[in-house]
């Protein structure tokens, strides 16, 4: 199993597409794929969410931060990919989590607690990052064997680049 996110201090790079299409390339050769979405704006759950789901009963990333103890959540969307959604609430949790010991490290202690059942259900697990490098950032760069970082071609590009690599 291999953890891998996609991160960007900037908006609009295409972290969310390439997860996507890091997530269909896997499932057409035949692998286990496990979404994680990490991020508010919930774009990566929403490309997955089919009209006739009812999402609304499912549990959420929002979950799974409040109590790492809480134990494997994921959906199946789709033949070999399961997701764990993002919720409009991520954003409100992350309030709340600032008070928390190990604040960076709740997605790392769920997966300590499920790594040999996540082993034998994946082959990957794909990350959506937020835009910015905070609380939500840290949790899923501290699980991720590889980081994937789109840059635009630009200064501005560049320098956001740069933050990227500084704050790893
Ligand atoms: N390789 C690419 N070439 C051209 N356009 C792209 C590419 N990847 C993504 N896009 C387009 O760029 C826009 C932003 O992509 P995406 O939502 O994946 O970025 P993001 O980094 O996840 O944004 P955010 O930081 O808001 O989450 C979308 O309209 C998408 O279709
Ligand atoms: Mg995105």
């Amino acid at each position: 199993m291999k953890i891998i996110s996609f991160m960007a201090i900037k908006g609009g790079v295409g972290k969310t597409t390439m997860a996507f299409q890091l997530a269909k390339y896997a499932q057409k050769k035949g692998n286990k794929v496990l979404l994680i979405d990490l991020d508010s704006q919930k774009s990566l759950t929403d490309t997955f969410v089919k009209e006739h789901m009812n999402f609304s009963d499912v549990k959420s990333i929002v979950d799974l931060l409040n109590n790492p103890n809480v134990g494997l959540i994921q959906t199946n969307v789709e033949q070999g990919i399961d997701i764990i959604p993002s919720n409009n609430t991520l954003d409100l949790i992350t309030d709340v989590l600032i008070t928390k010991a190990n604040k960076e490290l709740l997605l790392f202690m769920w997966f300590v607690k499920n790594t040999i059942k996540l082993n034998e259900l994946y082959d990957y697990i794909i990350i959506d990052l937020p835009p910015a490098w905070n609380l939500l950032t840290k949790n899923g760069v501290a699980v991720s064997d590889l980081i994937v970082s789109p840059m635009e071609p630009s200064r501005f590009g560049y320098d956001s680049h740069q933050k990227v690599l500084d704050s790893i």
